[in-house]
């Protein structure tokens, strides 16, 4: 397949490219690198040894876009291109807002145009709010407690809607739990500007001496040790999600969803333990009150992605551990994703 990837230069985006040229699909990938390097680009051709054509198109532009469905023979598209910066999107909504909505309804309009059927979206376990139960299941009701998590909510409805009205459309939303590790070659990774949000860059950049210790938010959840629990998987697992997902659109039309996870929930001081360990990195904490908007638990249900997409984590925790720490290690004064 010919796969337009929006977004192709960022950190799950970059992984995704390589498992898609890896199975033998061809790629053209559009980045504004608003959040990313075109050095990315280089490194994905270095670990595949395939070429690709590549854009610096902002999906806001429209005309820019369509210009790419002109010169390429596009069969589906991932759609990864976003700005996802929970507090970010707080301070500055409307930017959110369009960036994310503006770009996915001129997708949508030029795939539409071009009679282009088949998208994959990142949307994110963010969506099941907070007044769901663990373990998520793709049936639940969906929410937002911020405008990040409200794009999300908004794009799976409008995609919904487009394949309602379009019984040629094959559309699968895949709901990320907490993508962690990096490639093995250490190339691409995840290494986000100034101080991260996300607790493993947090961990990663403490362990490199950027930060002094890390803040543990929260330690009276109603957890198995009172921190937080998430769904930690590999992005080599995440990337290979989309591949699966992909293929599966071949043959099934309509709006699908799907949670990519591993099912299991990990605590905060269950992750810095394993980190310490695998690594065998001491990593200072400082125990804190809880981050404003934090849930105690987000983990999922992944029957549905196991059954109807053959889809599989291969990859532990400490290999998370591991690989994001090469990647950090050998990263560390670059602007890398
Ligand atoms: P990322 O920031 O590393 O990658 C996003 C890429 O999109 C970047 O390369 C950025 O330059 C590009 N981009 C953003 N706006 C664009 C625009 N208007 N035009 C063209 N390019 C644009 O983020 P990521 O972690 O790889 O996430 C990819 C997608 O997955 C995002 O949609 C994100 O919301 C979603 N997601 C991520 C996580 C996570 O924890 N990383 C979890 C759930 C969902
Ligand atoms: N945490 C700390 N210290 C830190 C950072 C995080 O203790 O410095 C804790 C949090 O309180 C939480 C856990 O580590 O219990 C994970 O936090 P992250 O910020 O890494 O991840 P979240 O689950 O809060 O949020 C992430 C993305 C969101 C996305 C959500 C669901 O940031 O965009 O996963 O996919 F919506």
């Amino acid at each position: 397949m010919n796969v337009l990837v929006t977004g192709g230069a960022g950190f799950i985006g970059s992984h995704a490219c390589v498992s898609l040229l890896e199975a033998g699909h061809n790629i053209v990938i559009a980045d504004n690198f608003c959040n990313s390097s075109p050095e990315v680009l280089e490194h994905i051709k270095t670990i595949t040894g395939r070429t690709f054509s590549h854009y610096n198109c902002d999906l806001l532009d429209y005309e820019e876009l369509a210009e790419i469905f002109e010169k390429h023979e596009i069969d589906a598209v991932i759609h990864f291109a976003g700005l996802k910066s929970v507090p970010e999107s707080t301070r500055i909504p409307l930017t959110y807002y369009h960036n994310n909505l503006t770009g996915t309804l001129h997708l949508l309009q030029i795939m539409e145009k071009k009679k282009v059927n088949r998208l994959v979206f990142s949307s994110s376990a963010t969506v099941y709010g907070t007044s769901n139960q663990v373990p998520y299941e793709e049936s639940m009701p969906t929410s937002a407690t911020n405008p990040y998590g409200w794009t999300k909510v908004m794009i799976e409805q409008m995609l919904n809607d487009y394949t309602v009205a379009n019984s040629d459309a094959a559309i699968t939303c895949l709901r990320y739990f907490n993508p962690i590790g990096a490639h093995k070659s250490g190339l691409i990774g995840d290494n986000p500007n100034g101080i991260p949000n996300n607790l493993m860059p947090y961990v990663c950049q403490t362990a490199v001496g950027k930060l002094p210790f890390i803040r543990v938010f929260g330690t009276d959840f109603n957890t198995k040790d009172g921190t937080g629990v998430r769904d930690y998987l590999h992005v080599l697992d995440l990337a290979e999600g989309h591949v699966k997902a992909l293929e599966h659109l071949e043959k099934k039309k309509g709006f699908t969803v799907y949670n990519l996870g591993t099912g299991q929930g990990t605590s905060v001081l269950e992750l810095l333990d394993t980190f310490e360990r695998v690594n065998n990195i001491p990593l200072k904490r400082e125990l804190h009150d809880r981050r404003p908007g934090d849930i105690a638990e987000s983990y999922a249900n992944v029957d549905r992605a196991v059954k109807e997409i053959g889809w599989e984590t291969r990859y532990s925790l400490e290999d998370m551990c591991r690989d994001s720490w090469n990647f950090i290690r050998t990263n560390t004064d670059k602007q890398a994703n």
